[in-house]
């Protein structure tokens, strides 16, 4: 039987082989949306195999975190969305026979081997926009399912009780995530793991890896798995953010990739706008929402968008980028966060960058009860400082450098979401698109952070095939001023010692201006 992602098929059965010796695994991985998807998607294979585990997050994989997980003296430990930048400090643990590393990742490896190794960039394919954590993590699931059937240890029965018991760093609560019903996406259980390819491409869309408006690459090959397992649809649709919870007025408003003067960001235009239409777009005196319009109501509205924005000259090149590739997730309800790919990428990273990755797990493990309203509870929360700390980015603007733009937040935006707001305040006023924006932010909270900054570079598709490559950028940057940093082509992170953002800037704004030479 060959897998998804056939390239990674070899290294994937010998992974899970690994896994279905250990007596007992530990877990750990990311605190984003792809980090969570990565997790949910691994202990629902491991507990099918009937592999013990438990579940730990980190935000971040350095020596110390390395170092605590050594010390909980598990002999296998399953890195899914991290693992392999940190290769160098996780194979001297490895070396000293504190633990076996099994890693399912998707970032550029460190100048080092390990034997249970799994990411798409060791087998030629791009990690930053054809494989993420959770994408790497579903094709070692079907591996796993395989191995399972093979050596009679699989469970055959739907999982309930969860053997993953979260454990967030620096959550408050340890939060338990039993009860579940089947994950996010599943209406039925696979004995072949297939039903989680919704998670996977929750993972995908969540780490921004569609472009262009859909998935590309060995994501396609996960995207039609789970079409054919019946978990997930896509069609083609509007490409605009909150189809399934948004009422028809405030989607058109807060839609801004694609400028509609009149309507973008005006609140009375996208009332009017919508009043003129002819259609029935209000029940019991509340709008309408996207996700519940007629497929001939959503032609009506559609075309009225493109006529509005050709009559107020949006080019046709940007107008092409009001449709897209949409993925539903066919179990979930209509309406919900949980029903589209983006909006549900959106719910995770809204619990795993506060520090309750517990809540976010729960989600994506079937825990429609409390673990969802505790997680719509912190969306609002996101949202509110997403928008906040885009306005203040945009108000108090950027320095522009010759070949980068960049921000320092300071304490006013929470280092864990100064990425996500650096990248889309991208585009807004007086905030180029063509260069890539790198934003500092204070380090604050757990020990062992002081007097250390966080940077988050983020660039463009269209930058990245001219050259750059921000994972580059920060591993070289941060090293040249005694950091430590790495992460995508078009994303990145690092962390700095305080101080010398100055040097730290002239160092990325030369190896950006060498690499879009
Ligand atoms: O660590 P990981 O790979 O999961 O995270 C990638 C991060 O990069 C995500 O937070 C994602 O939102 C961000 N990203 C971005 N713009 C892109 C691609 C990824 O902001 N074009
Ligand atoms: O795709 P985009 O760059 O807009 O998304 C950046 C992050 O913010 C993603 O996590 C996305 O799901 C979320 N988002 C949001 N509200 C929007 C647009 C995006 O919360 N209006
Ligand atoms: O934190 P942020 O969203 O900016 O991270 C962007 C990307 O850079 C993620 O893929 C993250 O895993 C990576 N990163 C890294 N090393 C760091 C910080 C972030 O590899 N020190
Ligand atoms: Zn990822």
């Amino acid at each position: 039987m060959s897998g998804p992602v056939p390239e990674l098929e070899d290294r994937a059965r010998e992974c899970a082989s690994r896994l279905c010796e250990a007596d007992e695994v530990l877990l750990a991985s990311h605190i984003d949306a792809d980090g969570l998807t990565s997790a949910a998607i691994a202990a629902s294979a491991l507990e099918r195999a009937n592999v013990p585990f438990e579940t730990v997050f980190e935000k971040q994989l350095d020596e110390r975190a390395i170092a605590a997980i050594a010390a909980r003296e598990y002999e296998t430990v399953l890195f899914t969305d991290f693992g392999s930048g940190q290769l160098d400090v996780i194979g001297e643990h490895e070396d000293a026979g504190a633990f076996t590393p099994v890693i399912a990742d998707h970032h550029q490896p460190a100048d080092r081997e390990t034997e249970y190794h799994l990411n798409p960039l060791l087998f030629g394919i791009n990690g930053a926009s054809e494989l993420s954590g959770a994408g790497a993590s579903y094709v070692l699931a079907r591996a796993l399912a395989e191995t399972a059937e093979h050596s009679g240890s699989s469970d055959g029965a739907v999982a309930t009780d969860g053997g993953a018991e979260a454990e967030s760093s620096g959550a408050t609560e340890s939060g338990h995530t039993a009860a579940n019903g089947p994950p996010a996406g599943g209406t039925t259980f696979r004995s072949d793991n297939r039903d989680l390819a919704a998670l996977a491409v929750v993972g995908a869309v969540g780490d921004m890896q569609a472009s262009g408006g859909e998935l590309h690459g060995a994501n396609e090959g996960i995207v039609e798995e789970g079409v054919d397992a019946g978990v997930l649809e896509t069609a083609t649709d509007l490409a605009i953010y909150g189809k399934q919870t948004r009422p028809l007025p405030k989607l058109l408003e807060y839609a801004t990739d694609v400028y509609i003067p009149g309507i973008s960001n005006d609140s009375n235009g996208a009332l009017r706008f919508l009043d003129g239409l002819d259609l029935e777009l209000k029940r019991d005196g509340e709008w309408r929402r996207w996700s519940g319009l007629t497929g001939e109501e959503k032609q009506t509205v559609a075309s009225a968008l493109v006529q509005r924005a050709v009559s107020r000259g949006v080019p046709a090149s940007k107008i092409d980028g009001l449709v897209g590739t949409s993925y539903v997730l066919s179990g979930e309800p209509v309406g919900t966060e949980l029903r589209d790919a983006s909006e549900f990428s959106t719910l995770l990273n809204a619990t795993a960058r506060y520090e309750r990755a517990d809540v976010g797990l729960g989600v994506c493990l079937g825990n429609r009860e409390g673990a969802l309203e505790r997680a719509r509870t912190l969306l609002r929360n996101h949202r509110k400082n997403l928008s906040k700390g885009i306005d203040l980015v945009t108000q108090e603007g950027v320095t522009t450098e010759e070949h980068i733009q960049w921000f320092d937040a300071g304490d006013r935006i929470r280092e864990t979401i100064v990425g996500i707001v650096a990248g889309m305040a991208m585009g807004n006023d007086g905030i180029a698109t063509d260069k890539p924006i790198f934003a500092f932010a204070e380090k604050t909270g757990s020990e062992g952070d002081d007097g250390e900054i966080k940077v988050s570079a983020r660039g463009t598709h269209s930058l990245v095939r001219r050259g750059l490559d921000l994972s580059v950028v920060m591993s070289e940057a941060a090293g040249a001023v005694g950091g430590d940093g790495g992460g995508h082509d078009v994303a990145a992170g690092a962390t700095v010692p305080a101080g010398k953002p100055s040097t730290f800037i002239e160092r990325a704004d030369e190896i950006v201006g060498e690499q879009l030479e």
